[in-house]
């Protein structure tokens, strides 16, 4: 194959020779009232998640992205398109016109910030280990491991390290993820059962109880069905990790990238 000088930087610079999007670089970057008419988009579309800052909250932060090397390009098709099989919806035409990406993505370009200051810290190898003595028993990641908690092989990418962090150290009360809900059931006779909510109507409720079985209840035969604030999962205080064990878990989290949506939930 003969190559060609333009091809040659192309391939070098891994893009594709014939680019087929018509804008590569954002069209509005730096135009004020597409600026404004952007952050009016953000705040409608994309706030409840990533925060009216863009730094994150059921959501990463996405104020590092392009320090992060992504490009315009790049973020627009993830925009476009979505993250399948994450909470990351698409935003497809015609409810979403290109000019209206654009837009977002030239206000969030007015919050982006600098490369972060302290680099990546923390231990994988050790974080797995923690990870396996501390959680798989709840969690799996890439497929294996407990099911009373969610899947967590892409928390690292989808959440801030803050909010991991909060979520780790201490047991979360209210706001719990829709099937995950805390519920306490007591029969008519022997002891509770413990376990989180995965389906429920005005007569019955179905759970997952805390040994991974599915049961399912009518409510008017039951003595009590307790819907409880505190989180399931237990909160772990640095007497059980302490804060290096902590950075090494949250690094190894950051380096899982997915999970087979034919196992997860
Ligand atoms: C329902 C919640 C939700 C909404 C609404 C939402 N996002 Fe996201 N977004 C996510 C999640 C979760 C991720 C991480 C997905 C993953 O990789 O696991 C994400 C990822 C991203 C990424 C990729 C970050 C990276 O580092 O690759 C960008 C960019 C982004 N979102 C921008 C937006 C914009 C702009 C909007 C509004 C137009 C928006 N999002 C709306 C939840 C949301
Ligand atoms: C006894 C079971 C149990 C153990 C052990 C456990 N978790 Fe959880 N975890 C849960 C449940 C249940 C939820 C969902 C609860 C809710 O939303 O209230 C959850 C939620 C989470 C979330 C939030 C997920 C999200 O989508 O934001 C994170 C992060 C998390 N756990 C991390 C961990 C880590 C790390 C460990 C080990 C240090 C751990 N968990 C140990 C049961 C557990």
């Amino acid at each position: 194959m003969k190559w060609t000088y333009a091809a040659l930087i192309a391939a070098a610079l891994s893009v594709p020779v014939a680019a087929q999007a018509p804008a590569t670089t954002n069209p509005f970057q730096g135009n004020a009232e597409r600026i404004r008419a952007g952050m009016a988009g953000f705040n409608i579309r994309c706030a409840d998640c990533h925060g009216t800052d863009a730094k994150g909250v059921r959501a990463p932060d996405i104020t590092q992205v392009w320090a992060s090397g992504r490009t315009d390009e790049g973020l627009f098709n993830t925009i476009r398109n979505g993250v399948p099989n994450t909470e990351m919806p698409s935003f497809p035409p015609p409810r979403t016109q290109d000019y209206e990406i654009w837009q977002v993505l030239a206000y969030l370009r007015t919050l982006a910030a600098p490369a972060p200051t302290d680099p990546p810290r923390g231990d994988a190898a050790n974080g797995e280990k923690v990870f396996r003595a501390n959680c798989v028993g709840c969690h799996r990641v890439n497929g294996s491991g407990g099911r009373l908690g969610p899947d967590l092989s892409r928390v690292g990418v989808s959440r801030t390290r803050e909010a991991l962090t909060t979520r780790i150290r201490r047991s979360a009360e209210g706001d719990h993820r829709a099937g995950y809900a805390p519920v306490t059931i007591q029969p008519p006779s022997g002891p509770a059962i413990q376990g989180v909510k995965k389906n429920e109507d005005t007569f019955s409720v179905q759970i997952m109880d805390t040994r991974e079985r599915i049961q399912g209840f009518e409510k008017d035969k039951m003595k009590s069905v307790q819907d409880n604030i505190r989180s399931a999962m237990p909160a772990f205080g640095p007497e059980r990790i302490s804060d290096r064990d902590l950075d090494d878990l949250l690094r190894y989290l950051s380096t899982l990238r997915g999970f087979d949506p034919a196992v997860a939930q």
